[in-house]
Formats: structure tokens, C-alpha cells, sequence
């Protein structure tokens, strides 16, 4: 082997091992995207009410809820973030939208009414009515998925108004493209 043999070899193994360390970190913060167990069957039917997600009344009221100013005792943002971005170690980051597709309202309602075992989230049905969850639920959603809402049909999120049934709108034809102006500069221009 001689030298030059010698440093490429030295390269390659540098190389491989920048591109292992690299892998084994994730992406920092949470890691890579993971998602959460099913909804258990008493909450798997749970979903948002109609016309609740991105409703900006219902949004306002979400808001009051996760910052405490409704109850004191229910304060989402001590630990969450009042924009969404943790204030307590461990707590779910809600910017991220990778995670939180992975989310039905179903799991979301589960797991704000029965908390999480084992970590600083706990369950808050006894300090909030259903309905109150579902608020805080659909503002929670604004800091990773805004402008979407959950279809229980398809499984996924989708732009808001487009989620169930819903017949899909007429294509608005009333809108006519500005017409272009005839002759104008080039009939001046033959004088
Ligand atoms: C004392 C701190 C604290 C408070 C207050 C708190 N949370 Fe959490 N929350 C956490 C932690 C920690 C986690 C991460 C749990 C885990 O590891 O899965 C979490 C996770 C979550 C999750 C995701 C659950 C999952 O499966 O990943 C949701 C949704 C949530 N919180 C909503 C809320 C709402 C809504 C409120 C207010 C009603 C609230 N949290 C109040 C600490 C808190």
C-alpha cells in the first residue's frame, strides 16, 4: 500500500463514520416523526364537533383555555408554550407538523382527557367539559396544522372545508380573465 492508498483509506473510514453519527441523532429535539398509539375503543368514535376547526370564535375561546385565562388551573401554555413552542422539557411541540399529522382528533381527545402515563401530562376531564377540550383541541392544532382539519373518513388532514361529505362547490366561472386591450399603443403608433 502506498501513501496515497493510505489517506484514501483514511478518507472512506472518516467518512463512514460522520455519516453513522449523523444518523444516530435523528433530527434533534423529538427525533424523527413517531406515532402515537391508537385512540382506545371508549374514545375511538370521539370527533370534533362540525364547524369547530379553524372557526375563529371557537379558536378564541381554545386560546383562553390553553393560556389559562379561563381557568387558572388549566394553563396548557405553562408547558407547551404560549405560541406552541415547549416551555418544559418533554412537553409535545405542536409546531411540528411531521408529528402532528400523525394525530387523529380521536388520539388528541384521548390523550388530553386521560394524560399521558408516566409523564408531566396528565388528564384534565376532570378540569375541562368535553366540548372545552375540543376547543383547546382545535387551537392546539393551529401552531403545526393551521388552515387543515382532520377527515375521519380519509384518516388524514386536509385544507379546512374540505373534510366529510361535503359536496365539493361549483368552480367559481364568474370571474372573467381582464381582456386585453385592443390596439391601444400599436394603433398610435401607425399614425
Ligand atoms: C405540566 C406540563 C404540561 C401541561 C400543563 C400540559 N401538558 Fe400536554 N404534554 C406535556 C408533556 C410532558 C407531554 C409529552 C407526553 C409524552 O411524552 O407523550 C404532553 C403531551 C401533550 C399532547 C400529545 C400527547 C401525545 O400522545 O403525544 C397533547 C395533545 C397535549 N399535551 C395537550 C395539552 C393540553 C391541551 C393541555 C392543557 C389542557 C396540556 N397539554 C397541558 C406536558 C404538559
Amino acid at each position: 500500500m502506498n501513501e496515497y492508498q493510505n489517506v484514501k483509506s483514511l478518507l472512506v473510514i472518516g467518512v463512514a463514520v460522520i455519516g453513522l453519527s449523523i444518523s444516530a441523532c435523528g433530527g434533534g429535539g423529538e427525533g424523527p416523526p413517531k406515532p402515537p398509539p391508537p385512540a382506545p375503543p371508549e374514545y375511538a368514535d370521539k370527533h370534533m364537533p362540525a364547524g369547530y376547526w379553524n372557526n375563529p370564535e371557537i379558536l378564541e375561546e381554545g386560546k383562553a383555555i390553553f393560556t389559562g385565562q379561563q381557568n387558572i388551573d388549566v394553563n396548557c401554555a405553562s408547558c407547551h408554550g404560549k405560541d406552541g413552542k415547549p416551555v418544559k422539557a418533554g412537553a409535545r411541540d405542536f409546531r411540528r407538523t411531521e408529528q402532528m399529522k400523525l394525530y387523529s382528533d380521536a388520539v388528541w381527545f384521548w390523550r388530553v382527557s386521560e394524560g399521558v402515563s408516566g409523564t408531566k401530562m396528565k388528564a384534565w376531564k376532570s378540569k375541562l367539559s368535553e366540548d372545552a377540550i375540543w376547543k383547546v383541541i382545535a387551537f392546539e392544532a393551529t401552531f403545526g396544522l393551521n388552515g387543515m382539519e382532520y377527515d375521519v373518513a380519509k384518516s388524514q388532514w386536509v385544507p379546512a372545508g374540505t373534510a366529510g361529505a361535503a359536496p365539493a362547490a361549483a368552480p367559481a366561472s364568474d370571474a372573467p380573465a381582464a381582456e386585453a386591450p385592443a390596439g391601444g399603443e400599436a394603433g398610435k403608433a401607425a399614425e
